[in-house]
């Protein structure tokens, strides 16, 4: 049988590519609707490496192949490219992705020796995973968690203001995986490695709005600011305002104003927390709420 007998899916499958029918099917159609969003197909390998490494947990020769097929690029491109993000992997992924911020602020607080400690405890270093194929261990640059170091991620959900202890007791919750992990903040619980992998090709699993956006370190330049009634550049009152009567200036702002000013929209981070792990000084810590997580789907 041709690919052309096949179906759409298969027609451009080359020998290179060796998934089975059913897979390449199942995911050239993915591919399609990734590829639909962008003007140029060649502009969604991003997404198309999250999908692929989504199938096997890393981004395979048939991976490449397959991305180079769906997008018309050479797989020397696609190599290029997967080779250049560390967020691509070329070898099979443990199921959970222990990453350690190592960078300045997080080394400062403990990030080293949370690292070694857990190196130790595991038995394996730097991008390499434990017999089991639970966790990769990871050093990681600046997780943008830096008000709560020293950080560590699950999957890239946010264990804040760990310690040796606290870090080893999360690595032996993902080891057991007999119960959900709950992350410090953000969503309900850890998914694994190859869900995640699918959100990150822009599938969403509907739990965008899980917990709470922002802890209270993270907002602590807000509350000043409207403690002290800051504001930012721009956003001032319009120069004359004090000579206005209050309904006019309200008035002026109401009809002239396109945009809302800086700061007047509630931001996702202050969305209400829809559940009790937005750890805040005084709140859980990650060690309280370590525990389980959901199976690959
Ligand atoms: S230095 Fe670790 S989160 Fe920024």
């Amino acid at each position: 049988m041709t690919a052309e007998t096949q179906g759409p899916e298969l027609a451009r499958r080359t020998a290179a590519c060796r998934y089975d029918d059913e897979t390449y099917a199942r995911l050239a159609a993915d591919a399609a609707e990734i590829v639909g969003r962008y003007p140029h197909s060649r502009s969604a390998l991003l997404p198309m490496l999250h999908l692929v490494q989504a199938e096997e947990s890393f981004v395979s020769r048939d991976g490449i192949a397959f991305c180079a097929e769906q997008l018309g690029l050479t797989t020397a491109q696609v190599s290029a490219v997967a080779t250049f993000y560390t967020q691509y992997k070329r070898h099979p992924n443990g199921k959970y992705t222990v990453g350690v911020c190592t960078n300045t602020l997080c080394a400062v607080m403990g990030g080293d020796e949370i690292f070694d400690s857990l190196s130790e405890h595991l038995d394996v270093g730097h991008d390499e995973t434990t017999e089991d194929g639970q966790i990769t261990l990871e050093r990681v640059e600046c997780n943008a968690a830096c008000d709560y170091a020293p950080v560590v991620m699950v999957n890239w959900e946010f264990f804040d203001n760990q310690t040796p202890e606290t870090a080893k007791g999360l690595a032996d919750s993902l080891t057991s995986d007999d119960a959900p992990v709950v992350p410090t903040r953000g969503a309900a619980s850890v998914c694994s490695f190859k869900q995640m992998s699918r959100v990150l090709a822009g599938f969403t699993d509907g739990r965008a709005d899980e917990g709470s956006g922002a802890g209270t370190a993270s907002l602590a330049g807000l509350r000043l600011a409207r403690e002290n009634d800051w504001t930012a550049p721009g956003s001032e009152a319009p120069e004359g305002a004090e000579d206005k009567a209050p309904a006019a200036v309200e008035q002026e702002a109401t009809t002239t104003k396109a945009e809302p000013a800086v700061g007047e929209q509630q931001s996702s981070a202050e969305r209400e927390t829809e559940t009790t792990e937005d750890v805040t000084p005084g709140g859980p810590t990650s060690s309280d709420t370590a525990g389980a997580k959901e199976t690959d789907k």
